[in-house]
């Protein structure tokens, strides 16, 4: 009976072994812990089996047993560090990182080309004491055009084909209502550019329904052409470079009076002619003049004490010659292989 015991306890210990050994989970490591060391386990009912040994055999078993256990039980400790081992080496190898290849790289933004023209714009003359003044694209029939000297039924209206919303509203044809808004609501002296938004039935490769202006207005006691020349002739020298050369042509606007609209030296090709100036030597790029007294008295100012100037610019012609681009809808489709060229 005690040689049995004995040899039963030696083979629970060898099939323990070979089962530790091959197992592969902790879930299934621990079934052999239960199979061997459970309530109901292999050991635990070899020691029931040992009420019928005489009291000198029993130590004899029960100090087997304690060694089985405890063998059992390192083999079974140390194949869980085994095992937890062996998880952590799998997660390290799937979640390696190869420092050295090449980044994805973080695609960025650029500048619009109008964004840039305007920049520009806004820089040099706010560094000659301009202030930046925005006004509503939806405007009224009285700011777009009667403020400006334009009564209803004027032919000049027909320069400038409107989207209307209602009889009354519609979206501003020009950036000059900005003009009439800001001297209603302030005092000379007057210093402001106005750059924003504009519309007009018009579409093809140069005329989008859609494009910007920028709008100055100077109105102090004392202003004249000479003002007006000088300002926009120190313009296009920082704009364009001081070789540049600026020229006048009497103009009509029903807003000013004198009017003109400025060429400047084609920048292409410096006067001589090419395809950018159409062979002219010249590039229109805004129109101006001294505000109509009847503009200032609109807006009840003194219009025998002051005087002023005003001038308007269209971006996207600014951009499109600056850049080459030969098509204004260009501007406004957002490809980016355009886009990310400036
Ligand atoms: N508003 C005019 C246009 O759109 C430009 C302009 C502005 C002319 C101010 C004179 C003075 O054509």
């Amino acid at each position: 009976m005690l040689e049995q015991l004995l040899e039963q306890a030696d083979q629970i210990m060898a099939s323990a072994g070979a089962k530790i050994a091959q197992v592969n989970t902790n879930s299934a490591l621990e079934e052999v812990r239960v199979e061997v060391l459970g309530k109901k386990g292999a050991l635990t009912q070899l020691l029931r089996g040992m009420g019928s040994l005489s009291a000198d055999d029993r130590p004899i078993v029960g100090k087997r047993v304690n060694q089985v256990r405890d063998a059992v039980e390192r083999l079974l400790a140390e194949k869980s560090r085994n095992l937890q081992q062996q998880a952590l080496e799998e997660q390290l190898a799937a979640e390696r990182i190869d420092v050295t290849l090449p980044g994805t790289g973080v695609a960025r933004g650029t500048m619009h080309p109008i964004t840039l023209v305007l920049d520009d714009i806004k820089r040099i003359f706010t560094g000659m004491g301009y202030e930046v003044v925005e006004g509503p694209e939806i405007e009224t029939d009285y700011y777009n055009f009667e403020a400006l000297n334009v009564p209803k039924h004027h032919p000049a209206r027909d320069m400038q084909d409107t989207f209307y919303i209602l009889d009354d509203l519609l979206l501003r044809t020009q950036t000059s209502p900005v003009q009439a808004r800001t001297m209603e609501k302030r005092q000379p002296p007057v210093r402001i550019i106005s750059p924003g938004k504009v519309y007009r039935v018009d579409s093809d490769p140069t005329h989008s329904p859609m494009f910007h202006q920028v709008e100055g207005l100077l109105v102090d006691e004392h202003i004249t052409l000479g003002d007006l020349k000088g300002t926009l002739q120190a313009f296009v020298r920082e704009m364009y470079g001081k070789e540049r050369g600026v020229r006048f042509r009497p103009s009509y606007f029903p807003f000013t009076e004198p009017s003109a609209e400025m060429d400047i030296s084609c920048f292409v090709c410096g006067g001589e002619g090419c395809r950018f100036c159409k062979y002219e030597g010249w590039i229109e790029i805004l129109g101006c003049g001294m505000v109509h007294p009847r503009v200032l008295e609109m807006v009840n100012y003194d219009a025998e004490k002051y005087t002023g100037f005003a001038f308007g610019m269209g971006i996207e012609r600014i951009a499109l010659l600056r850049y080459g681009i030969d098509d204004i809808r260009l501007l406004f489709d957002s490809d980016v292989r355009l886009l990310t060229q400036f």
